[in-house]
């Protein structure tokens, strides 16, 4: 639903309703909490992404690491990614990734519902960054 009042653009809406879409792909029987993610790069290819969790837990790889994984081994590298819609509002390490990854704008839903927009700098101030 979208409308001229609406805070967010539809285009954040859409992507993130297909993460959501992704997330009943997700492998996660321990947790039994489904995320997804879509990344899109600035040449317009898309990689979907998925929580893929294991028995030792702290081994639980998290949806949008997924689909960036997927959009490294297709070549892509930092500054090519347009923007990740997550199912969920990130996690600190996957917001590491995300810096990482210089994402300009990250789409997600949050708990309540509404839909956070916000370039991965803003996700992760004070960043840290390895020294050299
Ligand atoms: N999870 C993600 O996939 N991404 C996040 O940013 C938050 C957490 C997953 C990991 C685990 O499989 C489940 O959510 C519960 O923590």
């Amino acid at each position: 639903m979208t409308g001229v009042d609406s805070p967010e653009p539809a285009r954040s809406t859409e992507l993130v309703e297909r993460a959501e879409a992704a997330a009943q792909q997700a492998y996660a029987p321990y947790s039994n909490y489904h995320v997804g993610a879509v990344v899109r790069t600035t040449d317009g290819k898309e990689f979907v992404g998925v929580n893929v969790e294991n028995a030792a837990y702290p081994l639980t790889q998290c949806a949008e690491k997924t689909a960036i994984g997927a959009a490294a081994a297709a070549g892509y590298r930092p500054g090519d990614i347009e923007v990740v819609a997550i199912s969920a509002s990130p996690c600190g390490g996957c917001r590491q990734w995300l810096y990482e990854w210089r994402v300009p704008r990250v789409e997600y839903r949050r708990a309540d519902g509404t839909i956070g927009t916000a370039s991965s700098e803003e996700l992760l101030p004070d960043t840290w960054e390895l020294p050299g």
